[in-house]
């Protein structure tokens, strides 16, 4: 992986997935029309003015200018950058994502390589778990955990062996890269160690299944910690990574939701009893990118933790955590456990349906939120109450405007028998800063803007262009940008309206095209050759007469060529031919 994305993928990306299902997935969409509407999920509205256009493979929103193609959304609405937009897009449609040949920048090259060390250290603990002389242990101890051979393998349990340097002989690379990769501790006296010694190795993988880190296991219990994780690397993140999403998504076709527990024995004990759909943070806090991760491929989260308080306290963080993007079409539960009990303890009790009923029956956000605040404060008095929205009101802020914040607020002026006019700032009244972000394109009436307004509703449309140099030396603002697109057109015929702007991502002219894209040319479909035809022929005509005005005016300084005279006197001709 090295190098930029060509745009003929960007292209074919963008035939292969339909805007519909990448934002229906996000924002529950209707279909009015040939297209399909929403309340906008960027800005605060009660009617929708949020449109996705299959056709165009294009969303627009009338009220406040947000626009774009697949890419774009997932850019604005997944907070992601191009190329994890990119990537995103293409997990979904099968497709590998291509690089340009070309030098990788160093940063990327010396994270291809830490990818690659991390994998091969996998292997490497694998393999230690079967074959060396004092794995028996290690074997013991995960079958007196009641793991399977199966699962031990799927999940590609490790053992890391006694000693303070196997792996730096195992693997036979640098040492300042094992050090970057997390496998080796530095010594205060210089030199260094394996960080990872007689330990039960899990393996992290990412998103795209590279291994990227470990968690180890002691044998038994420890004095010191129970479990050492890798720490922060260019390829690791503990706040954002998490345990078993991978092996979720692969034994799950299509997830419908995704279960957070606390430990790593959950996931793969979980999963060894048929529940698929667990992960698992990594000995940190569930955090607001943690939760942004999830949703890109589940609707719905379901917190599970332990009964106690340091459960509770965990459970309060993630809500708050949730906050941010619990945006329509999202759920989340939370589900506590019966003291002292975890998800490995209960699922060998109960089983798969026992484990699945206990999901089934988690708090919704809203009734887990009011009753925790509830319980700290005495309902029966004014002054409780007026403490609960004081609690209250800060945390439903962080909410995204829209149809769920505004139901919270209005269950919180339940709760509080208080107006909910009171509460006006919180249930979703349009606020001035909410107001349009651009504003509505100019009439674009000039004839170029027209025929790109009519490219950009049907591409097609450059196949009925026969007269290939209508366009030659007419000098209008927007025709370089008007012939650049026809020739784009010709070559990639098949582009949509969002495929075609992508393009030009960044620049201004991408802008202009955005612009001229959310005002669609008033023309029934059957008109829209015909008017193609008009304007291009139009713009031919304005073509001619700029050429003949500037051929007269050469003429009239007497510095006409034989050429230029030979052609002035042709477009002379044409012209009285013409009649005008
Ligand atoms: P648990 O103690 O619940 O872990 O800690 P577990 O996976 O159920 O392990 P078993 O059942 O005792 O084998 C939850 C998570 O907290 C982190 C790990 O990510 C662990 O999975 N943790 C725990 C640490 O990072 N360090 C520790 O010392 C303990
Ligand atoms: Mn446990």
């Amino acid at each position: 992986m090295a190098g930029r994305i060509p745009s003929h993928f960007i292209d074919e990306l963008l035939t292969r997935v339909d805007i519909v299902d990448v934002i229906d997935g996000r924002v529950a969409l209707k279909k009015a029309g040939r297209e399909y509407t929403a309340c906008c999920p960027f800005h605060d509205e009660k009617t929708p003015s949020f449109t996705v256009s299959r056709e165009k493979q294009f969303y627009h929103c009338f009220g406040c200018g947000a626009h774009g193609s697949a890419i774009g959304f997932l850019m604005e609405y997944e907070h992601m950058g191009f190329v994890e937009a990119v990537e995103e897009l293409a997990g979904t449609a099968g497709l590998e994502v291509p690089r340009e040949a070309g030098a990788a920048p160093p940063a990327d090259r010396g994270q291809q390589d830490l990818y690659e060390l991390l994998g091969r250290a996998a292997d490497y603990y694998r393999q230690q778990l079967r074959q060396h002389p004092q794995a028996r242990q290690a074997q013991d101890y995960l079958k007196g955990r009641g793991l399977s051979g199966e699962i031990a393998a799927e999940f590609e349990l490790g053992f890391a062996p006694p000693g303070w340097d196997n792996i730096t002989a195992a693997l036979g690379a640098k040492p300042e890269r094992l050090l970057a990769a997390g496998l080796l501790i530095r010594r205060d006296s210089g030199g260094h160690y394996d960080r990872f010694r007689e330990r039960i190795m899990f393996p992290i993988r990412d998103r795209r299944g590279r291994v990227v880190g470990f968690g180890g296991r002691v044998l038994g219990t420890a004095d010191g910690a129970k479990y050492l994780n890798s720490p922060e690397t260019p390829v690791f993140h503990k706040g954002s990574e998490l345990y078993g999403l991978y092996q979720a998504r692969k034994a799950v076709r299509k997830l419908e939701r995704l279960v957070v527990v606390e430990g790593y024995m959950d996931v793969v004990s979980l999963a060894q009893f048929g529940v698929r759909n667990v992960v698992a943070t990594l000995g940190t806090a569930t955090t607001t990118e943690h939760l942004q991760r999830l949703f890109r491929v589940v609707p719905q989260v379901v917190f599970c933790f332990d009964g106690d308080r340091a459960g509770r306290e965990a459970a309060w963080r993630a809500l708050e955590n949730a906050l941010p993007v619990l945006s329509e079409g999202r759920q989340v539960n939370f589900m506590f456990l019966p003291d002292g009990e975890d998800p490995d303890s209960l699922v060998r009790q109960e089983g798969q349906a026992g484990f699945e009923r206990r999901l089934e029956n988690a708090s919704p956000f809203s009734s887990y939120f009011f009753e925790t605040l509830s319980r700290a404060v005495d309902l029966g008095s004014i002054d409780g109450r007026a403490r609960l929205v004081e609690q209250a009101r800060p945390l439903l802020k962080k909410l995204p405007p829209g149809v769920f914040r505004h139901m919270m607020a209005t269950q919180l002026a339940e709760i509080a028998r208080l107006d909910a006019a009171a509460l006006a700032d919180l249930t979703g009244a349009p606020a001035p800063a909410a107001a349009p972000r651009r504003s509505a394109p100019a009439a674009g009436t000039s004839p170029v803007r027209r025929a790109i307004r009519l490219l950009l509703q049907r591409p097609q449309l450059v196949e009925n262009l026969t007269e290939l140099e209508a366009l030659q030396g007419l000098e209008l603002p927007g025709v370089p940008l008007l012939q650049a697109m026809i020739e784009l057109l010709r070559a990639r015929p098949h582009l949509s309206c969002g495929a075609i702007l992508e393009h030009w991502r960044g620049q201004e002219e991408g802008r202009h095209l955005a612009r001229l894209a959310q005002s669609p040319v008033d023309v029934p479909d059957e008109g829209l050759a015909v008017e193609f035809a008009d304007v291009i022929s139009h713009l031919a005509a304005l073509r001619d007469e700029q050429n003949l005005d500037r051929l007269l005016a050469k003429s009239r300084l007497g510095a006409l060529s034989d050429e230029e005279k030979h052609q002035l006197k042709q477009a002379l001709a044409a012209k009285r031919g013409s009649g005008s």
